[in-house]
């Protein structure tokens, strides 16, 4: 039970990858707040549905777990949103949603997180960037590729920032996780979605593609006390597979 006693609040809660953090959190005795568009049916400790694209809400997300929590000492950005194809193809709809949840959402997470975190000692915050852009660029998604890397340049800076205040931020850099995002965008291209998930796994080296259990494990260590010496950490989880 390496999170007895815990309070945890989890962006894209809903989500593949956010879906197994909540639950192996919950496993090992943390008490999670889950945020997403809708929570309803994910098991939680308390629901805080909404829109990360809403700056009132985002503003007030961690204190209102912490709040609900009693206090809060572990945050993990997840939420996020794919926007596929070059610059030329980029509508500025497109710009606003990838621009607002994937970077815009956790700076405004974390501003409110970090003092208050401050305030009871410590913390660790994970955000979720990405091997596409987090550690190298990849082709055909420019934009999802810039969200992540302003994430991961923005989890270094606050990783050095608030070290002096016990708040460690990390962030994990997935490669290919088989989950609704990476699965829509087959279903979307016309390709059925289990044959293209098999597929794709030929091209890692370790055989397949990653399960959303993969990421959490990484994810949870990032949080844990194992990872007490990590501050600005971008870990890639990729089966081998880099983005090059
Ligand atoms: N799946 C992959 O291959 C992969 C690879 C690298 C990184 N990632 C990153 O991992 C994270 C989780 O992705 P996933 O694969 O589980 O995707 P997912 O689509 O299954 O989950 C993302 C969740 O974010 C929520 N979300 C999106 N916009 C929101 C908004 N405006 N307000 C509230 N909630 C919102 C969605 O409702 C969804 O539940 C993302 O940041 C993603 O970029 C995924």
């Amino acid at each position: 039970m390496r999170f007895e006693g815990k309070r945890v609040l989890v962006t894209g809660a809903a989500g593949g990858i956010g879906a197994a953090i909540t639950a192996q959190f919950r496993a090992e005795g943390a008490r999670v707040a889950v945020a997403d568009r809708s929570v309803d049916g994910i098991a939680a400790d308390v629901a805080l549905p909404g829109d990360l694209l809403d700056a009132a809400y985002t503003d007030g997300l961690a204190q209102a777990a912490h709040d609900a929590l009693g206090g809060l000492d572990i945050v993990v950005n997840n939420a996020g949103v794919i926007t596929r194809g070059p610059v030329t193809e980029t509508s500025d709809a497109d710009w606003a949603l990838s621009m607002g949840v994937n970077v815009e959402a956790p700076f405004r997470i974390c501003r409110a997180a970090i003092p208050l975190m401050a305030a009871g000692g410590g913390g660790a915050i994970v955000n979720t960037a990405s091997c596409w852009g987090g550690k190298a660029p990849g082709p055909n998604h420019a934009l999802y590729c810039m969200t992540k890397a302003a994430i991961a340049q923005l989890t270094q800076c606050m990783g050095m920032d608030h070290a002096h205040q016990g708040i460690r931020v990390n962030a994990v850099c997935p490669n290919e996780v088989n989950t609704p995002m990476l699965r829509s965008g087959f279903e979307k291209r016309g390709f059925d979605p289990d044959t293209a998930v098999a597929e794709l796994g030929q091209s890692v080296p370790l055989g397949r593609i990653a399960e959303p259990e993969d990421i959490a494990d990484v994810a949870l260590f990032l949080a844990s006390d194992a990872a007490r010496y990590m501050c600005g950490a971008l870990v890639e989880v990729n089966g081998g597979k880099p983005v090059s």
